[in-house]
């Protein structure tokens, strides 16, 4: 005998500048909308529980993993994930420090990384952080390869250039 199914609910948000609308069942999770369904694959699960900052999205100028709201709880919000903020073709300033620096190893980490620097030095406009403020910005992403000086020099020279840019050198 199978169980009930629980109804899919519509739910309207924003998602890098983009109105877009999904039915989902009440139990699903942002995560799951923005990969599976929206395409969004930068945001990546690691432990699927809010400890590792793989999936951290921007939601209204918040920094939030994604593996712990629940996409009904999107409804009327604005999300930004890695795909806006910048492309292959025309980088982010902070994507492109991060490879100038080359902050990769094995990448897995990488895009939600990028989000809380963005959150850093976008979202809170701190364009001239100390090495303390990068790394409690930083403090909810575990990176396994072990990249963290990296991402304190590749934060730091994101924040050099984003400064030349909106000339407050
Ligand atoms: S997958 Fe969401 S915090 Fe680890
Ligand atoms: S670069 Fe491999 S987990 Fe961070």
């Amino acid at each position: 005998m199978s169980g009930i199914e629980m109804p899919l609910i519509p739910v309207k948000f924003v998602v890098n500048g983009r109105e877009v609308e999904v039915k989902v069942r009440p139990y699903e999770r942002l995560i799951d909308t923005l990969r599976y369904r929206l395409g969004l694959t930068s945001v990546k699960e690691g432990c699927g529980r809010g400890e590792c900052g793989a999936c951290v999205v921007i939601v209204d100028d918040k920094l939030i993993p994604s593996c712990l709201m629940l996409t009904v709880q999107a409804r009327g919000r604005r999300i930004l994930t890695l795909e806006g903020i910048g492309s292959e073709k025309k980088l982010h300033p902070i994507q492109k420090a991060f490879i100038d620096v080359q902050a990769a190893q094995c990448g897995f980490c990488i895009p939600g990384v990028i989000m809380a620097a963005y959150w850093l030095l976008e979202v809170k406009g701190n364009l001239n952080p100390s090495v303390d403020e990068i790394k409690d910005a930083l403090s909810g992403n575990l990176c396994r390869c072990g990249s963290y000086y990296r991402f304190i020099k590749a934060v730091k020279l994101a924040a050099n250039e984003l400064r030349k840019i909106k000339g407050k050198s």
